[in-house]
Formats: structure tokens, sequence, C-alpha cells
């Protein structure tokens, strides 16, 4: 068997056409109505009345954090368990991030989420990992009842719902990314999902220098260059063509990973209602993680340790309890994810998995 990459982008034939046929037409590269095209299929399959697409999903939530005007003095609350990027665009936005514990499904847990508000704290982000919703009616009752903005970073959830709707759409702004590891992928990307028309227009202002318009230079607030490329957007359309696709397949393999994985004790996955969510990446939970991670490398498999408990890396050293997060952190593990992945590569990966605990 051939080295199996943890994760690889999926295109082809199609996305060189669209490049090519885009190339030909002599568009001007930059973002203009191939983005709009691309912007209004994300507004419909998402069921979200406005997209907004900018450079990657860390400007993205930078973006949502400012439309919703969090600034200086303000406190963000985020899940100890994330993507860095989630509390460094807190900090970007010049406010400080507030790390609460998450639930076993690795989302925000709401009481620890109450535990931590103060009279500083002005917004909240919720991050459904890996497609699932967790408690996020919970944690979205309590934004209201609180007065804050709930942001959602929907990362990592494109072609997933919770309750029957799509993840990004219950806060106020919701927040895409179309990095490599995503659904689909333009190599990078972010986009913003809003219903709220003065906040779409607003971020169409702070991500093109302040201006109403583009070319006219009147620049009505402080705004800075996160416009997109009409070049990626040609390729985004032809890897958006193929999201329905993706989301089955990720579905599939989801089970394919659980039916090998059944009887092995050891290994743990987390309860993901398929009819809801598409998973973005495959992830399991074993004691001693880093030996069997070896034990993959050493047959050809690749795999990656999911993020750390963020409060106690480096960049932030916060003292504090986060049981959960540490614990879980310390033992996921995310196995080969991507939608290039074909069947007998799973149950290779599964039958290795089995041999190494011995059943
Ligand atoms: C939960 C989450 N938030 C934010 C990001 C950042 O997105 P980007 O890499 O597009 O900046 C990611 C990317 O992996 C993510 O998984």
């Amino acid at each position: 068997m051939d080295f199996i990459m943890q994760m690889e982008p999926d295109y082809g034939a199609e996305e060189k056409k669209a490049v090519m046929d885009y190339l030909d037409s002599g568009g001007f590269i930059m973002e203009f109505k191939k983005t709009r095209e691309l912007e209004e299929a994300i507004a419909a399959y998402t069921g979200s009345k406005y997209c907004s697409i900018v450079q990657n999903g860390t400007i993205s939530l930078f973006l949502a954090l400012k439309a919703v005007e969090v600034g200086q003095d303000d406190e963000v609350i985020v899940p100890d368990y994330t993507m860095v990027a989630t509390p460094n665009a807190a900090v970007l936005a010049g406010a400080t991030p507030v790390f609460a514990d998450v639930d076993q499904t690795l989302n925000l847990d709401p009481e620890k989420l109450e535990a931590a508000i103060t009279k500083k704290t002005k917004a909240v982000i919720f991050v459904s990992i890996n497609g699932r919703g967790g408690q996020l009616d919970k944690v979205k009752a309590i934004c209201q009842a609180r007065q804050l903005h709930l942001i959602e970073d929907a990362a990592q959830s494109l072609g997933s719902r919770f309750q029957g709707q799509h993840l990004g759409t219950y806060g106020v702004i919701g927040s895409l990314s179309f990095s490599v590891p995503k659904i689909i992928t333009m190599g990078q990307g972010g986009a913003l999902l809003t219903n709220d028309e003065k906040l779409y227009q607003k971020i169409r202002k702070l991500k093109d220098f302040g201006r109403p318009e583009g070319g006219a230079d009147h620049y009505e607030e402080m705004g800075w260059n996160f416009k997109y490329t009409d070049l990626q957007s040609a390729f985004g359309l032809a890897q958006f063509a193929k999201l329905k696709g993706r989301v089955e397949r990720k579905k599939e393999m989801w089970r394919l990973y659980q039916e090998g994985l059944k009887d092995v004790s050891r290994v743990k996955m987390i309860a993901t209602d398929l009819t809801e969510v598409a998973p973005w990446f495959m992830e399991i939970f074993v004691p001693e993680r880093d030996k069997l991670q070896e034990f993959l490398k050493d047959n050809n498999i690749g795999s990656r340790p999911i993020y750390p408990a963020l409060h106690s890396q480096p960049v932030y050293h916060l003292a504090g309890s986060y049981p959960v997060s540490e614990k879980l952190s310390q033992e996921g593990l995310w196995l080969p994810s991507s939608t290039k992945l074909a069947d007998d590569q799973i149950k290779y990966i599964t039958a290795k998995i089995q041999e190494y605990y011995g059943q």
C-alpha cells in the first residue's frame, strides 16, 4: 500500500477547465463576477441571505468581530478546544479571548460559557467542531438572554446542519474556511454568512478599505483590503459543484471507519448524527495516541494529533481548569480524511488498527 496522507486536496479536470476558461475570458483576476456567483451559490446552499468571501477563515472571523464592533477592553469567549485562529482573531480585533471548556462533543459547554461571562464580555464564538452542532441551541439562548453577539466559527461545517438548519446561520454572523483540508478548497479562502443586511454592507466596506463602493475613493470608516480573486472563485465554483457528492462521501467514510473500528474497545469515536453532519476529519480517541500514530506511520498511514488545549499553549500560557479539552486533546487522532480516499484504503487503515490492538 502506498503512503496514505492524512489529508490532501481533491481536484481535477473540472477545476483546470474552469481556471483555463476564466483566463481565456480575459477577466481582470481580481474579485468581481465569479466571486459574486460563488457567494450567491454558498448563500443559497446554506440558506443565508448574504455571503461575503474573503481571503481566509481567520480574516472572516476578524471581520465578523469588527462588524459587531468588538474591540479594545472587550472580552470574547471562545472554546478551549478549537483551531488557534479562533482566539487569535479576537486578539487581532484588539479584544481579549477568554477560554471556556468544551463538552464531550468538543463544542463549547453552555455551563462553562455562563461561568466565563463578565461585564466585559461582548461576543461568543461558537465553533462547530467537525460539523457537529453540540449544544448550539443552549449557547444561542444564553447569548440572547445576556445580549452577547453570537459569532459562529463554522470553518469545519460546510455541508453540516444542526436541527435542520445549516451551521453558520444561527449566529449574527457565521464564518467558513476554504483552506486545503476543508470539504471544498480554493487553496485559501473564507466567507461570512449573515441574514442582516446592515452587517453585510458593513462587511463589504470593511474588506474594501472602508469604501461604500469600489473604485470611488471615499472612505466612510477604517477598512482594509481583504478582497478575494475571481481566479480562485472560478476554481471554487468547480469545487462547489462537487459539494453535494462530497457531503455524502464524508458520511460514507465515517460509516466505514465506524464499522471497521466498532469491535476495537480501546478506540472511541464521538457520537455523530450523520443525517445532519458531514464530518470534516475522521477523528478517533485512544489512550497512548502517539504510539498508535507511530505504528500507523510504519504502515504507510498518515495521521495527526488533534488540536491541543489552547489555554496551555505557549502563546497564551494561561492557568485554569479545562479538564475535558485537556483530556480529549491528548487522546484524539485524525485519521486519513481526504475525499480522494478509496474504500479499500479505509479498510486497510481500520484493519491495521485492529491488528495493533490485537483484534
Ligand atoms: C475551526 C477553525 N477556525 C478557523 C480556521 C481558520 O481558517 P483559515 O485557515 O482559512 O484561516 C480553521 C482552519 O483550519 C478552523 O478549523
